[in-house]
């Protein structure tokens, strides 16, 4: 399999472009837009054909490429089915599987960063969005974030996942690339709570400023970035 993770200086987002192998069909998770072309050229080293491109939610903190990618390649835009990008093509529900050739990726609904977060299950690498985080957790006070929901996405879906699942977020702030369920259970201190509500009252006194620009990277975002 070919697996890489991108990271994007400015926004500190990782993106994820996968394929079975050379010369086959590949799929991105989470492109940003300035670095499309770098994107291209790097399908080109691997001669690969992207057919697919996936946001795991609206991005606040940076514009999404797909819909240049789209342009550029003709692959099929994908988002989960609460997505408020009406341009979207393929809109899948939770537990429905994306195929990739003989790669297949399961959809989980996992809302509570924004009320439209899906993350993404290949065998045992979960591609999170900002649910999930390396040591920490997506914020939820903005984009119809919901605590709760988020608590119900982290705890009852993504922390069932088996211990050894690899995590790979859709950021990182500190240089952490990848870790696994079992070790964020241990040692993300959000996750050190024992109740949801002790979990609400957690994210609601984080008092985080709000990130630049959110309010263009939204609107560009509820076109795929167009
Ligand atoms: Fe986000």
């Amino acid at each position: 399999m070919i697996f890489k993770q991108l990271f994007d200086q400015k926004s500190s987002t990782y993106t994820y472009l996968i394929a079975s192998s050379k010369g086959r069909e590949a799929l991105i998770i989470d492109p940003v837009l300035e670095n499309v072309s770098n994107y291209i050229i790097l399908l080109k080293e691997l001669d690969l054909r992207l057919v697919k491109v996936i946001d795991t939610h609206i991005h606040a903190d940076h514009v999404t490429g797909a819909s240049k990618l789209k342009d550029i390649t003709k692959c099929s835009t994908i988002m989960g089915d609460l997505t408020p990008a009406d341009s979207v093509e393929i809109k899948v529900k939770d537990d429905e599987y994306i195929k990739l050739e003989n790669l297949k990726i399961r959809a989980m609904y996992t809302p509570g960063h924004t009320s439209d977060s899906y993350s993404f299950l290949m065998d045992n690498y979960l591609f999170s969005g900002d649910t999930l985080l390396i040591n920490g957790t997506g914020r939820t006070d903005f984009q119809n974030g919901d605590s709760k929901d988020a608590y119900n996405s982290i705890f009852n879906k993504l922390l069932k996942l088996p211990d050894e699942t690899f995590l790979y977020p859709a950021h990182d702030y500190k240089g952490e690339k990848v870790s696994t369920i079992g070790k964020e259970k241990k040692q993300n201190p959000r996750l050190q709570v024992s109740s949801v509500d002790e979990y609400v009252d957690l994210m609601n006194n984080l008092n985080l400023k709000k990130p630049d620009e959110i309010d263009f990277n939204v609107a560009k975002n509820i076109n795929l970035g167009a």
